[in-house]
């Protein structure tokens, strides 16, 4: 019979974030970043030897583009642990509608899982981080569930990600849904233009020292100060990105963030963290649920749970 592999990974949203390659190749990062590994949102692959390479994304063949990126990915796992065969990835996207958060880290993530088991490799999770951040940066992630860390490294072998053992359960996060198109400029063109700044060694600078005070706060798991350091490293960020003429925010984006600062003046922890999108995700504690439900239920809101690991599914 012929061998079938299926995984499922999770998407994740980064705290600290990861914003600069300094390597194009194995997608190296130019800084260490932190996440968070969310159940709700994930990718179910399935895999299969076949007679070239073909990856179908929600019982469609996916586009030239995305064909080319899976077969240059593969091409580069295949040259790293000396494999021979191609491979048909079956994806399924559980996003309860098309909401515009990115399903990369999950898509890599699960794939990376299952080209694992279907060669036979026997290797470690730190192992199977690498491979997907070859694919992309933030599926090193993925690989792990609730509170992760993607190690800086200026090599293949240096760079991958780990669990951060920290149990907080209270921890709560949610997205809030401004559009669900694709957005307009890739954060990989993104990521370019912003290492070309002049600014970009400081900002770079910054987010070394933002991910070690990260590390050191959660295990404090001080809401205020998690959340405020979120907060910041992200609008650092949009900042950079601006200095490029680019802007991922809409009109809704910002409204949301002053909604987000208006329930902070009435002592309400809650803070937010925006990625390469103009989607707004919501960093607070359980208990303040109904409020932020209520709060922004003009729009779609998708409560989160903390996330597995990435596994194999029987
Ligand atoms: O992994 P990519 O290439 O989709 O880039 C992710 C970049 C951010 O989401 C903005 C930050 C991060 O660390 O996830």
């Amino acid at each position: 019979m012929k061998k079938l592999i299926k995984t499922r990974a999770y998407i994740n949203i980064a705290l600290i974030k990861y914003w600069g390659k300094e390597d194009e190749y194995f997608n190296l990062s130019c800084q260490p970043s932190i996440s968070y590994t969310l159940n709700e949102l994930y990718t179910d692959s399935d895999a299969s030897f076949n007679d070239k390479d073909v990856l179908i994304i929600d019982g469609k063949i996916a586009s030239d583009y995305e064909q080319t990126k899976i077969k240059k990915w593969l091409d580069k796992v295949r040259k790293l642990y000396n494999l021979e065969g191609f491979v048909k990835f079956d994806n399924k996207n559980n996003v309860p509608f098309k909401a515009g958060l990115a399903s990369s880290a999950s898509s890599y993530a699960a794939m990376s899982l299952a080209l694992n088991e279907l060669f036979n490799l026997g290797l470690s999770k730190m192992e199977i981080s690498k491979i997907a951040r070859i694919g992309s940066g933030s599926a090193s992630r993925s690989i792990f569930g609730g509170f992760s860390k993607w190690i800086y490294g200026n090599t293949h072998d240096a760079s991958y990600a780990e669990s951060i053992d920290i149990l907080w359960p209270e921890f709560k996060m949610f997205a809030i849904i401004t559009k669900k198109e694709e957005k307009k400029v890739s954060s990989r063109d993104a990521m370019m233009k912003s290492i070309e700044l002049l600014e970009y060694n400081q900002y770079k600078e910054k987010s070394f020292n933002d991910y070690e005070l990260m590390l050191k706060l959660l295990k404090e798991k001080d809401i205020n100060k998690v959340g405020m350091l979120a907060e910041e490293n992200a609008i650092n960020m949009h900042k950079l990105i601006n200095l490029s003429n680019i802007d991922y925010f809409d009109q809704d984006t910002r409204k949301i963030m002053e909604m987000v600062l208006n329930l902070r003046s009435k002592n309400i922890p809650v803070y937010y963290t925006i990625d390469a999108g103009p989607n707004v995700k919501i960093i607070t504690l359980e208990k303040y649920s109904e409020i932020i439900l209520k709060t922004f239920s003009e729009y779609e809101i998708i409560s989160f749970t903390k996330g597995n690991d990435a596994h194999v599914r029987n």
